[in-house]
């Protein structure tokens, strides 16, 4: 069970690099935070304009954030939903879910709770918020 839970640690990390930026401890602690969550093909994940409930790491599947000068896709491996926990304020974008979905929620609460005590993660989170907000400030 041991070898088995370390595998699965293992994967998280592999998918979710940004997690290996935080000490053993810490992500087992994220495992238990975690929400898991799901979205059929042409769900709306997040609107835009709504507050921010929570950071969604896509586990499986694909979204579409849609934005004024486009689509970005995602793919496993991405997260988003960061830009209004930051910020405080609201979704700045439309997500739409374009595959079956599979996502990990880190809730409001718990983001803020634990990127207090992990300031490198909190750090890379933001410097990808502060690239999207650029690149659709250019759009
Ligand atoms: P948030 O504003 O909370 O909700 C919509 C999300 O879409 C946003 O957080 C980002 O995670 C994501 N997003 C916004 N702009 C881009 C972009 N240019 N590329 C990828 N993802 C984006």
């Amino acid at each position: 069970r041991e070898r088995q839970h370390q595998l699965e640690m293992q994967q998280l990390i592999e998918t979710f690099p940004l997690f290996a930026k935080v000490d053993e401890h810490s992500q087992e602690e994220l495992l238990l935070l975690f929400r898991p969550k799901s979205a059929l093909p042409g769900e709306r994940v997040m609107r835009k304009g709504d507050r921010g409930d929570g950071m969604y790491f896509l586990s499986s599947g694909a979204v579409e954030v849609r934005l004024p000068g486009g689509a970005v896709r995602l793919e496993p491996g991405a997260f988003f939903g960061e830009m209004a926990l930051l910020s405080g304020g609201r979704r700045t974008a439309d997500v739409i879910a374009i595959d079956f979905c599979q996502f990990l929620v880190l809730e409001r609460r718990d983001f803020n709770m634990f990127t207090a005590r992990h300031p490198a993660l909190r750090a890379a989170v933001s410097e990808m918020a502060r690239e999207r907000s650029q690149m659709n400030a250019l759009n």
